[in-house]
């Protein structure tokens, strides 16, 4: 499986803040995982800059492409809605857990307005920005994206998956 990593940071992008989130998902995902990360950026709370990289990713071959940042209230924050032009279905019910459980270590975790898609072959679950988060997250995440990534990358005529007759 081919992983991307992409933070979206205005500051990150400008070199006024270090990116700790980035090199955070790339370690755990090396660490815990057989996948490789073949991409991995920095780009500014642009629309268009978030919505051209994941098109070019997914594009590129990439299986799962994992974004930290830019999905909180601030005027800035525009992950989501341009995770959500370039997807073509969603997938509700990763959000939605990652939410659930960390509402049970924060409540601020209501603040955070991701979403995660299917575009083609890939899957795309936007992250929170800060690294603590991101590790929390992950831990939620992680048990569940091998079954996810084998079900997205399943030939259409395939006789496996979920079938039970
Ligand atoms: N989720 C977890 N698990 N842990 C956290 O510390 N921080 C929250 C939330 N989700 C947090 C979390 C906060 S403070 C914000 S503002 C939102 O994610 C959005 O973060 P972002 O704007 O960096 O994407």
């Amino acid at each position: 499986m081919k992983i991307g990593i992409l933070t979206i940071s205005d500051r990150g992008a400008r070199g006024e803040y270090e990116d700790r989130s980035g090199p955070l998902l790339v370690k755990i995902l090396s660490e815990q995982t057989p996948w490789r990360i073949v991409e991995q950026a920095i780009i500014p709370d642009d629309f268009d800059a978030i919505a051209n990289t994941l098109i070019a990713w997914s594009k590129a071959g990439v299986h799962l492409i994992l974004t930290s940042g830019g999905t909180g209230f601030a005027p800035r924050d525009i992950t989501p809605e341009a995770t959500l032009s370039v997807i073509d279905r969603e997938t509700p019910g990763i959000p939605e857990t990652l939410r659930a459980e960390s509402l049970k270590i924060t409540r601020h975790a209501m603040l955070s307005r991701a979403v995660a898609g299917i575009r083609g072959q890939t899957l795309i679950i936007n992250l929170p920005g800060s690294p603590k988060a991101v590790r929390e997250n992950l831990d939620v995440l992680l048990p569940i994206l091998p079954h996810a990534l084998e079900l997205i990358t399943e030939s259409p005529d395939s006789e496996q998956g979920h079938r039970t007759v």
